[in-house]
């Protein structure tokens, strides 16, 4: 089955092959001018140029072929040598009633299934999510759903960020605040024989009343900004980073509590955010790959010695910027962060083999992945291409600068859903929506309008951008918002519940008015919307559609009445609803959001 657009560049092709022109010139777009036209191809134009022929000769050819073609009420020249396509609304019916017949309501699958890793999300030990995850959260889950059902193998990885110096820092950090900490690590570190289980449980539960993910959050500046002032200070971090790599009991422990803290917080918030990892693997995953790796890098000829460090030089000729080397041994013996992702590389070669790695981490680390691909295709660790970075802007406050909280500070991700909440809660009165709803439904319809809100709002611009954050503006029920998306699904539903006890199962649609015409093209261009979102890695082709979508059902609900028409008409238009809504919902999921039924 395919798309309006896809059958009429077939045909519009065919028409220029038999004028003695090129086919690939018969390529058909939505007009750009609905009030003339459906579809228009400005290949006539190209072709007159190869053939130095006159494009409205050309068009007036290739209009005269696609006389005969029944799915066309007209096909005619226009202008400089454009061609204008009307669908007929026989085939606009057609194509309504096969959209209504398919569980995928028009989206097509890859012809070729891949596996796909997308690596996202990225948050980290001792860190609550702040806005910055927000993003890499929300678009990776977007992306990973739209592989998933365009028909690859794909599974979603959180790349939790939980080794380094950074855990020999909060790990002194923490035992100089606590004296009980202080004396459990040095005792445990003396050990020699293993925790039993029940005494690991008991420590835990210890531990837990002693840090907490709060006391992480407030230590672990305090105390990167002395290792940056204080050499001893740094130097102990260090020496404790290195003692936890060989898995010195007491520091173990106390960085397996602070991961575990971490998780039952991050797990909150993501679970909060309809956001779900098929894995969930640490830095600290791949620690026991490094040390063979490095030797492997040796052996390949790929390491070079420079002052006391080991690196792998990536740059290039021709390069427009001057790439650094990537460091993969520190002058202290540590690994580094790019270390820890290229071990992640021939962990996941091992173990998924994916044809894909798609990382959905900020764009300020383009260098950083830059580097790390490089090398992984020197070593072999992965095929030329197959590693790549989805970068995006930032989001802004309404000053244009980083969202900041009104004190100036970072604002931590469980704040902005709890804030987006309440803002929820309050449209919905405003709006007087949910009034029926008991306190329960009502709560869980304003987590599911903030959801929308807080991820159409990303999801609306291309990636790339920057955008403002106006939670104002994004929570209202009117303009282009998640929450405008969610109320006309919702009409759609009611319309529907109304409807249901006199409906005929599977009518017929049958087309005629404009509003009905302009749905059913808006439902026929879903698919190329989705393949633009997947081949593009951008989820706002398909935020786009969904938006379109939402209004197109918004005009035909006020110009087509349903409820009162006589039942053919009534039986047409309720099915063509129903068509709408089950693409509306379908496109909502790949983005992450879910619609309520009541509101
Ligand atoms: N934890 C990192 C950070 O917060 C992001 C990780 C991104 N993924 C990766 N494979 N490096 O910056």
């Amino acid at each position: 089955m395919s798309d309006l657009k896809k059958g009429l560049s077939d045909a519009v092709a065919a028409a220029f092959v038999a004028a003695g022109l090129p086919g690939d010139l018969g390529r058909v777009t939505p007009s750009d001018r609905p009030d003339l036209a459906d579809f228009q191809c400005n290949g006539a134009l190209a072709a007159a140029k190869i053939a130095r022929r006159d494009p409205r000769e050309i068009a007036s050819l290739v209009t005269a072929t696609l006389a005969n073609d029944p799915r066309l009420a007209v096909a005619e020249a226009a202008g400089l040598g454009f061609i204008n396509l009307r669908v007929s609304d026989a085939a606009l019916a057609d194509r309504a009633n096969e959209l209504a017949a398919d569980p995928r309501v028009g989206a097509t699958r890859v012809d070729k299934t891949r596996r796909i890793l997308v690596d996202y999300a990225g948050p980290n030990v001792a860190k609550p999510m702040h806005v910055g995850h927000l993003r890499a959260s929300i678009i990776g889950e977007s992306i990973k759903r739209i592989y998933r059902f365009r028909g690859d193998e794909v599974l979603g990885d959180a790349h939790f960020g939980d080794w380094g110096y950074q855990m020999g820092l909060l790990i002194g950090a923490v035992m100089d605040e606590s004296l009980f900490v202080k004396d459990l690590v040095e005792q445990t570190n003396r050990r020699v024989s293993p925790l039993s289980p029940t005494e690991e449980a008991s420590t835990f539960s210890a531990l837990s009343q002693h840090v907490s993910l709060e006391d992480l959050d407030r230590l672990y500046p305090m105390a990167a900004a002395r290792g940056k002032e204080e050499p001893d200070y740094r130097d102990r971090a260090r020496k404790i980073t290195a003692a936890l790599q060989t898995r010195t009991r007491g520091y173990h422990l106390l960085w397996r509590h602070f991961a575990r803290v971490t998780r039952v917080a991050l797990e909150r918030d993501f679970h909060a955010l309809g956001v779900d990892f098929d894995l969930w693997k640490g830095e600290s995953d791949v620690e026991d790959l490094i040390a063979p790796m490095v030797r492997e890098l040796d052996e390949k000829g790929l390491l070079v010695s420079d002052q006391g460090a080991r690196i792998i030089r990536v740059a290039r000729q021709g390069d427009k910027k001057e790439l650094p080397p990537l460091l993969v041994v520190s002058s202290e013996g540590s690994a580094m962060y790019g270390t820890t992702d290229l071990a992640t590389i021939l962990d996941r070669k091992r173990s998924f083999n994916p044809h894909q790695v798609l990382y959905v981490v900020d764009q300020r680390q383009a260098d950083h992945f830059e580097i790390v691909f490089r090398a992984a295709y020197l070593a072999d660790y992965a095929q030329d291409g197959a590693l790549e970075h989805i970068g995006f802007g930032t989001m802004n406050g309404t000053d244009g600068k980083p969202f900041k909280t009104r004190e100036g500070g970072v604002l931590k991700l469980n704040d902005l859903i709890e804030m987006t909440r309440s803002k929820a809660r309050e449209r919905l009165r405003e709006a007087d929506l949910g009034a029926e709803l008991d306190p329960d439904t009502f709560d869980a319809t304003a987590h599911k309008v903030a959801v929308a809100a807080l991820k159409f709002a990303d999801l609306q611009n291309f990636r790339g951008t920057n955008y403002v954050f106006d939670l104002d503006r994004f929570s209202s029920f009117e303009g282009k918002t998640g929450p405008y998306l969610l109320y006309q699904a919702v009409r759609v539903k009611s319309l529907l519940r109304k409807a249901e006890d006199t409906s005929q199962p599977a009518a017929r649609i049958t087309v005629g008015e404009p509003a009905e015409r302009d749905l059913v093209l808006l439902l026929d261009a879903f698919d190329h919307a989705l393949s633009e979102a997947y081949d593009k890695k951008a989820p706002h082709f398909l935020a786009e559609h969904a938006y379109k979508l939402a209004q197109g059902f918004s005009r035909f609900y006020a110009a087509c009445p349903m409820l009162s028409a006589e039942p053919g008409i009534r039986a047409s238009r309720l099915s063509l609803a129903r068509t709408t809504l089950r693409q509306l919902e379908l496109a909502l999921d790949l983005l992450g959001i879910s619609a309520p039924d009541r509101m």
